[in-house]
């Protein structure tokens, strides 16, 4: 099976648009979202609508989709993420925001293979920046295998019987086979707002049959997503992070 790994699109309707006709050729079998649909831009109907088009998908909530959706009222996210957030809400369809609101809670098994979670698989609101945090994670946990989000950060941490690895790609596309024996947390980037100082979109595809990841970064039109944003009247520096990947 191919799967198509998602995560942090945030509202951001040309990336999505741009890596979705991307893989088209790719002929990925199943579509996995790992959360943070919705917040910061200013599509959040129109990526809504594109994710509920594939099919079949597995999908899990983000910390922005249940402030969004009005699960959670957002008292730990600071002015400017507040500020989207409501926007969100006031713009969502009735179908669009039950639809988000009945988003499971990670971590999710897919298909028996694969864990996924928006934060780690222990908190769904818990960042995995460093080997620390992954190594907590794979110390609390027993997944051969988990796809994260939630840091906009793409990574692989490899977890061997006497040591921990992370990878950082910085190739545009960055292949890796998976090693029997090792434990991996892999965050495949964000779609909307990647935050690892490269503007591009950052998208994984799991190959389980042959155990490759390949994570890949690809254009999109950023200044339309700006200019969208600036004229829906969300603060400026949603827009302004876009150009610098941060
Ligand atoms: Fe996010």
């Amino acid at each position: 099976m191919k799967y198509l790994i998602l995560s942090d699109i945030h509202s951001n309707k040309e990336a999505l648009s741009a890596v979705l006709s991307h893989v088209r050729r790719k002929r990925c079998d199943k579509v996995v979202f790992l959360g943070d649909l919705v917040g910061y831009g200013a599509n959040p109907n129109q990526t809504v609508d594109a994710l509920r088009a594939q099919k079949p998908l597995a999908a899990i909530r983000g910390n922005h989709d249940k402030v969004c959706s009005g699960i959670e009222n957002g008292e730990l996210f600071n002015r400017i993420a507040l500020e989207a957030a409501m926007w969100t809400r006031r713009k969502l369809t009735r179908s669009n925001l039950t639809w988000l609101k009945a988003l499971p809670q990670g971590p999710l098994l897919v298909d028996g293979k694969f864990a996924i979670s928006h934060g780690t698989p222990i908190d769904e609101d818990a960042y995995i920046f460093g080997e620390i945090e992954a190594l907590n994670v794979f110390r609390q946990t027993d997944f051969p295998l988990c796809f994260f989000g939630h840091s906009h950060f793409p990574v692989i941490f490899g977890l061997s019987p006497d040591a921990i690895t992370t990878i950082l790609t910085v190739a545009p596309t960055f292949k890796f086979k998976l090693e029997e024996g090792v434990r991996y947390l892999i965050n495949p980037g964000s779609i909307g707002q990647p935050r690892d100082g490269n503007p591009l979109a950052s998208f994984a595809i799991y190959d389980s049959e042959s155990r490759v990841v390949t994570i890949s970064r690809i254009e999109y039109r950023v200044a339309e997503t700006q200019e969208k944003i600036l004229k829906a009247g969300l603060p400026r520096p949603l827009a302004d992070r876009l150009a610098l990947g941060r």
